[in-house]
């Protein structure tokens, strides 16, 4: 008999967190309020963790779940939307076992046996769409493709024996004006490893350039930052400690001993032109842009002062209380020689995925938004913050409800900076459903210009994409910089 399916009584699948294990296809959603604004046609892709099947364990974090792809589809004023797994060798292996068999996040020692030498990837954590390709990405196992339209995957790819590493990041930038990939990978040669690489591909998918380099330590390095000159690695002292893992433990632990490091790798130029920076110990998940101004570059993230991840101990088991992350800007001078950077609070409401308009990454710019978080009861809001004065327009979906990360975009390839939607999938965590709302990017505060319900829940989405229509067919952004 086969075993029953229970998932454990964890605050991790109460309420709004139960797994929904459901692919569903509903086309034309009822759109309640406004309407979908003329010419946002493209398509809206999201990825997230659900679950599967229980893990057999009572530490599963959120991390954790294997990839459900989400599609909405905008065409002349409706919009389409499609959910499905994404068939991982870890998805396949569990349909087949009609069970969980992989343990710990990322740590295989603590797998089913019979899922020895399966990957433990997940494909959970972001969409990508290059040179007319889609991707769904994580960032501790090679890359899958999927079909654009469908959803059903295509499989794992190396990109034609392109990327040597083991593994490729979860958090690349598509520059939607050159079309030009750049990405990396961390624990490049496996796990544990303290080797990175950077690529930078061409806007048809050809690698031009690929820079090795060591990490201080065995770091954590969800997201990197790109400038003109300069691409930006902020390691922070979130550390594999293989003996740890190998006895079951955590796949990372925070040492609050170690340093800060930020690397600047030259963007022309191989590893002996790498610029290191130091600072006390903090950690990010992501990062909102970098520039360069002059002799500085400044990398602008929702910044930790201690463990963005709680529940990644100390070596000594210690837990470590949690701490809000603030838009932070670090800036790094290169005519300075003591290794230093200056560290300043861009916003006092503690905020997350932070995002821009994309043409507007690496280049200065002057306006970025984030889901800020404002109450006890776990809602949270949209916020647009203007980098010159600091100021906030916010979007508050209600009482109780909360957002997931925003994608802009542009009203017109080259309309000016921040002139155009904001799309954002909105909680109703009281009715148990969500809604995606389309929001004028330059008043947020006047709510939504169309919202667009769903039926069903969305559980968990961590990152998306946005790919205009005809991007679809021809694999080229036509973006452009405003000359305003
Ligand atoms: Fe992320």
């Amino acid at each position: 008999m086969s075993q029953p399916i229970r998932f454990p009584e964890i605050q991790l699948y109460a309420g709004w967190g139960e797994p929904m294990r459901t692919e569903c296809t509903i086309d034309a959603l009822e759109v309640i309020q406004g309407e979908i604004p003329k010419g946002l046609n493209g398509t809206l892709y999201r990825n997230g963790a659900d679950r599967q099947y229980p893990s057999g364990r009572t530490d599963d974090i959120f991390i954790d779940g294997e990839g459900m792809f989400h599609m909405f589809r905008f065409h002349d004023g409706q919009v389409d939307y499609r959910c499905r797994w994404v068939h991982t060798e870890r998805y396949l292996a569990q349909a087949k076992a009609r069970r969980g068999l992989f343990g710990r996040y990322r740590n295989t020692f603590t797998n089913d046996p019979s899922a020895a030498g399966l990957h433990n990837g997940t494909a959970n954590t972001t969409a990508m769409f290059h040179a007319g390709r889609l991707y769904a990405l994580k960032e501790d196992d090679l890359p899958y493709e999927l079909n654009p339209d469908t959803l059903d995957t295509i499989g794992k790819t190396d990109m034609n024996g392109q990327i040597t590493s083991t593994r490729f990041t979860a958090h690349p930038k598509v520059d939607p004006v050159t079309n030009e990939l750049f990405a990396f990978s961390y624990q490049a040669r496996g796990d544990g490893t303290t080797d990175c690489v950077f690529y930078l591909f061409d806007k048809d998918g050809r690698k031009v350039k690929e820079l090795w380099f060591d990490m201080p330590y065995a770091a954590c390095v969800h997201d990197f930052a790109i400038t003109d000159e300069w691409i930006v690695f902020p390691f922070f002292p979130l550390i594999t400690d293989m003996e740890a893992v190998k006895k079951g433990g955590a796949f990372y632990q925070w040492n609050p001993d170690k340093a800060t490091h930020i690397a600047l790798v030259p963007r022309n130029g191989d590893a002996s032109g790498i610029r290191w920076f130091k600072g006390a110990a903090t950690s990010a998940g992501h990062m909102m842009n970098a520039y360069r101004d002059g002799s500085k570059v400044h990398l602008d993230l929702c910044l930790y002062e201690g463990n963005c991840f709680p529940f990644f101990t100390t070596p000594k088991g210690e837990e470590t209380p949690p701490v809000p992350p603030f838009l932070t800007r670090i800036s790094m001078d290169l005519d300075r020689n003591d290794e230093g950077f200056e560290k300043s609070k861009l916003c006092q409401v503690p905020s997350e995925m932070p995002r821009t308009d994309d043409r507007y990454q690496g280049r200065p710019y002057g306006q970025g938004y984030m889901i800020a978080y404002r109450a006890q009861d776990g809602s949270s809001a949209t916020a647009r913050i203007d980098m010159k004065t600091g100021a906030l327009d916010v979007y508050t979906p209600g009482p109780g409800d909360s957002v997931q990360e925003c994608q802009f975009v542009p009203r017109t390839p080259d309309a000016p900076e921040g002139d155009g939607w904001l799309i954002v999938p909105v909680s109703r965590v009281a009715k148990n459903r969500s809604d995606l709302v389309v929001l004028d990017a330059l008043n947020l505060a006047a709510g939504p210009v169309a919202t667009v319900k769903l039926p069903v829940r969305v559980r968990s989405t961590f990152h998306g994409t946005w790919v205009p229509e005809d991007t679809l067919k021809t694999g080229v952004y036509p973006y452009k910089l405003s000359a305003a």
